[in-house]
């Protein structure tokens, strides 16, 4: 039987599931319990289709959540940057795009550099021995989004509490319940609103003063609004990159040639560049996103009405054996290498993309080129979502 929803995934990341939808039944309708059920798109081609029409698919009109939301929750998803749809979109993305350019991200990169060295030296001095998650893969986003943001050092932990709180709902390890996601959410809108105030008494370079000063069609951002952009710079560039990190540490254990060859060509900057690509491919960090159909229509004959939901896997598209040549092999070397980790491209594709590749390069690197050798203390342990592809344990021991 098919099932996507969140038990299946605590176990495991449901490959042979996708393959058979993949060529059984690509546009697979899908119940959920006590919500609307969906489709679950499952070929490169239709992600990569939806995802570019947003006329048509609505990210703004039921969230990019699975499950319907109320609507004081549609609401205030309506304002973050992937839930809205364009003219709207376009107009707030370009508040914030500048921070991100390749330009920005060429700036940043040396001090991404350093940052990477740094935590990867700091391994010896813990006795080789550390959680990967906590200790290694959560600092380097954590650190980097808040810098940009403007998050003072000193509140970095509180940022990420919170942000693990606020995905982590479907999971115990983290939260009781969504009403302990929701009382994340206002604590971390508290704590913009008061960072944002003394923004606005005097501006720095950081993306929380670009956002107070700027303006949407010659008005400012209400305080909600930069809440709800705070939020998901703050919740996007954490939780996305640091699982893509514990991720490529696990595959690096499981596949040691791989490791051997990254280690013997730590200065192969063309090997790097597609072996980054590959973890990206290998270990999505996001499964899917949502969308609503705007008016009736169809999907490779499949009818789908106006309202109804479908669910883009990016996940099952990373594999499909129509784009991906030995899909099921990790292949340091693969190129072309067209993953849909970062999205299936429009309007939404992600924003953090230069900045996320760039530290999972750098930190990876600096890890092997320290402690060549790596393995497990213990059992990794996944976070039980349909929506994150989240570790969040992993012991790891380093060797010379
Ligand atoms: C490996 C790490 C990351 C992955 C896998 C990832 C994945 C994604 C995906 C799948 C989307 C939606 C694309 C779509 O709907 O078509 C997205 C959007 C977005 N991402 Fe990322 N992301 C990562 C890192 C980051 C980082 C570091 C940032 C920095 C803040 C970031 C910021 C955003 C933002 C703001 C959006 C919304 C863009 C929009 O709606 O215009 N992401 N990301």
């Amino acid at each position: 039987m098919i099932d996507l929803l969140e038990d299946t995934w605590a176990r495991e990341v449901p490959h042979e599931q996708f393959a058979r939808l993949r060529r059984e039944d690509p546009v697979h309708w899908h119940e959920v319990p006590d919500n609307q059920g969906f489709f679950a798109f499952t070929r490169h081609e239709d992600i990569i289709a939806a995802s570019r029409d947003p006329e048509l698919w609505s990210v703004e009109l039921g969230s990019f959540f699975i499950r319907d939301q109320t609507p004081a929750a549609l609401e205030s998803l309506g304002l973050t940057l992937v839930g809205m749809d364009p003219p709207k979109h376009t107009r707030y993305r370009r508040l914030v795009s500048t921070a991100f350019s390749p330009r920005m991200i060429r700036k940043l990169s040396q001090d991404i550099q350093r940052r990477a060295a740094e935590l990867a030296s700091s391994v010896a001095r813990k006795g080789y021995e550390v959680d990967f998650v906590e200790e290694l893969a959560a600092r380097l986003p954590l650190q980097m989004i808040c810098e940009m943001v403007g998050v003072p050092e000193a509140d970095e932990d509180r940022v990420f509490e919170w942000s693990n709180r606020m995905v982590g709902f479907q999971d115990p390890d983290f939260s009781t319940s969504p009403e302990d996601g929701q009382n994340a959410a206002a604590e971390i809108y508290a704590y913009c609103d008061a960072l944002a105030a003394s923004r606005r008494e005097s501006p720095r370079d950081d993306i929380l003063s670009a956002l107070v000063h700027g303006e949407v069609e010659g008005e400012r951002l209400s305080a909600h609004e930069i809440d709800m952009f705070f939020v998901t710079l703050c919740v996007a560039g954490n939780e996305t990159t640091r699982n893509l990190l514990a991720g490529a540490a696990l595959t690096l254990i499981e596949q040691p040639e791989a490791r051997a060859e990254l280690v013997a060509g730590l200065d192969d900057e063309a090997l790097w560049t597609t072996a980054t690509e590959e973890f990206l491919r290998w270990n999505g960090s996001i499964h899917n996103f949502r969308r609503t159909a705007t008016r009736d229509t169809e999907m490779r004959g499949v009818p789908i009405k106006s309202g109804q939901k479908a669910v883009l896997y990016y996940t099952s598209a990373n594999r499909d054996e129509s784009v991906f040549p030995d899909g099921d092999t990790f292949d340091l070397r693969r190129t072309p290498n067209e993953h849909l980790t970062f999205g299936g491209g429009g309007p939404h594709f992600c924003l953090g993309a230069g900045l996320a590749r760039t530290q999972i390069k750098s930190l990876t690197r600096e890890l092997l080129r320290r402690y060549p050798a790596m393995e497990l203390t213990g059992e990794p342990k996944r976070m039980r979502s349909d929506f994150i592809n989240g570790i969040k344990y992993l012991p790891v021991r380093f060797g010379e």
